[in-house]
């Protein structure tokens, strides 16, 4: 068994965030990464992060930052949460630069910025599009030099919780299968999104979102679960793999297959760089009125930059369009549809990351604190990882909690050891991936860009007997070093609450706000629903609450762009 103060659980760029903070505040603390820490989703982050800096356009503030983020999310973001992320946004950019962040610079060697959808400003700060690559080994940097312990390829199977205390964690050891515990009075979660629970996103084949349903589990509640980002451009093809909205920023236009710029008429003002859920709507409608290619898909236009322009601050998109759709975007248009991106929901967390379960923290993309509400800002996420994985860290180094109890969580351990053993036993039942896989089928039709009543109580239906099958899956292979069949296996249990918590929430909330976009409530109804909604599941029944949205200074109005 392993003691430490804190855990953290993921090596993304919140984890790293946090385990630095928590460590410079003098605690004992371990990071756990289900893959090798470089390899965590972050990575793959394009576009930037948000700063108000002033760099590029000097007018701009952290309050305009505040403002376009309460637009942008459609009024459901916490204002205090969002004044507090666009306040600390600078001085947390500086800090990355300062550690050796190798930002793109302007003529004067001041970090660069870019327009992103919604902004008022060029804001956005990046390093060409490979922002997250060049964050996230930064971060590494920091966490390497502290000898911060890292446990990587660990996968938790559970949170173990005693008395709505955490206690610690059950993992298991990929490189050897061997079942162990953590003991911790402070658990952070870490743990990124949740793609896979649909079969078409932008995220990493790890962002199983299996964790979630260890959050239910223990009681705590997911909030605004049914805010889904899809996002505008993704490569056409069956990849997924996202086209940065940095693309737009740099100036490139959409084409129906008419030949017609359409993003002025669903956004005369700010055209391809309007928010998000307005651009992916925008795309998904010319493909349903019959004005995609070939049908199918639109096109993202940025031949007008020159090759130059194309080979300097775009180059991984032009290498992601020439080797997953064999297209060099400097002579032909990059094929695109809108597609699953990013979990604007999460674990019901506050501002310094808490959550109901005392003891456990959440921060980053599982967690809503809630900054994006209804509709996240490109370049928001990356600046929401940093700003709340350092609180969530320091705040979480300021509680002091009493040591779990050792008879108990060796208990749990037995238990849990029992559990995969008679999963490994079992030599005839369902076929795991054959469910998740019907799984994200499910979700992508029904809890897509538009949804209505029918479609989601058929999406639910089907996740309640995907549940009754998933009581019989069998794990095919036997053994016990990097058995990839089991860690899916084990997975299975939470990306299946997930999905349920994600369709009844989209069921719930009768309105259309930000990306949830119900065809047959087609208005924003912020009488009834300016509201937060918690998802939670009591001996599997489910229970909705409601929570109060914070306005602090701007009162909800008509989101035109
Ligand atoms: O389009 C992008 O580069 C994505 C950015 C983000 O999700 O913040």
């Amino acid at each position: 068994m392993h003691h430490f103060d804190i855990v953290i659980v993921g090596g993304g760029m919140a984890g790293l965030r946090a385990a630095i903070a928590a460590h410079d505040a003098g605690k004992k603390v371990a990071l756990i990464s289900k893959v090798y820490a470089l390899r965590s989703h972050s990575i793959a982050a394009q576009g930037g992060i948000n700063a108000a800096l002033g760099n590029v356009d000097p007018d701009d503030t952290t309050e305009a930052h505040a403002f376009d983020t309460v637009k942008g999310s459609d009024w459901l973001g916490d204002q205090d949460a969002i004044e507090r992320m666009t306040a600390d946004a600078p001085q947390c950019v500086y800090e990355l630069e300062n550690w050796g962040c190798p930002f793109s610079r302007t003529e004067d060697g001041r970090i660069m910025q870019r327009p992103f959808g919604a902004e008022s400003y060029a804001r956005t700060c990046y390093a060409a599009d490979r922002t997250g690559h060049a964050i996230m080994n930064t971060l590494f940097e920091q966490v390497t030099k502290r000898e911060i312990p890292l446990f990587e390829e660990y996968l938790v199977t559970n949170l173990i919780h005693q008395n709505n205390h955490v206690q610690g964690l059950l993992v298991l050891n990929k490189s050897t299968g061997e079942i162990t515990a953590f003991e911790a009075p402070i658990v952070i979660f870490a743990t990124g999104g949740a793609g896979r629970v649909y079969s078409q996103t932008t995220n990493a084949l790890i962002n199983t979102g299996g964790f979630f349903g260890m959050t239910l589990d223990a009681g705590v509640g997911l909030k605004d679960m049914e805010m889904i980002q899809f996002h505008p451009t993704t490569l056409y093809g069956g990849t997924g793999i996202l086209i940065s909205e940095s693309v737009r920023g740099e100036g490139g236009i959409l084409l129906n297959s008419e030949g017609e710029r359409y993003m002025e008429k669903y956004a005369p003002e700010t055209k391809e760089l309007a928010a998000r859920d307005v651009v992916a709507r925008a795309n998904l409608t010319e493909i349903l009125e019959g004005r995609g290619i070939e049908g199918k898909y639109v096109h993202l236009d940025i031949r007008h930059l020159g090759a130059e322009k194309i080979k300097k601050r775009l180059p991984g998109i032009r290498a992601i369009a020439m080797n997953f759709a064999g297209i060099d975007p400097i002579e032909k248009p990059i094929p695109i549809i809108p597609g699953h991106h990013y979990t604007m929901g999460g674990i019901d967390s506050s501002i310094t990351g808490e959550t109901s379960l005392e003891g456990f923290y959440a921060v980053g993309e599982c967690a809503a604190v809630s900054v994006h509400g209804a509709n996240r800002l490109g370049g928001n996420s990356l600046l929401d990882v940093i700003v709340f994985g350092k609180i969530g860290g320091e705040e979480a180094a300021k509680k002091i909690l009493p040591k779990g109890d050792s008879s108990f969580i060796q208990k749990r351990l037995e238990e849990e050891k029992q559990h995969i053993e008679n999963l490994l036993k079992r030599e005839k039942g369902e076929n795991h991936y054959q469910v998740r896989e019907e799984l994200g089928e499910v979700m992508t039709r029904y809890a897509g860009v538009f949804r209505e009543k029918e479609g989601l109580e058929k999406a639910i239906q089907s996740i309640e007997d995907l549940q009754k099958r998933a009581k019989n899956i069998v794990v095919t292979h036997k053994g016990k070093i990097f058995n990839e069949d089991l860690e899916d296996a084990l997975e299975l249990d939470g990306m299946l609450k997930l999905g349920l918590a994600i369709a009844s929430s989209a069921l719930y909330r009768e309105e259309s706000r930000g990306a949830h976009s119900r065809k047959d409530f087609p208005n924003r109804d912020d009488e009834k629903w300016l509201k937060h909604t918690i998802f939670k599941l009591q001996k599997e029944k489910i229970i909705f609450e409601k929570k109060p949205v914070t306005i602090t200074k701007w009162a909800p109005v008509k989101r035109t762009y």
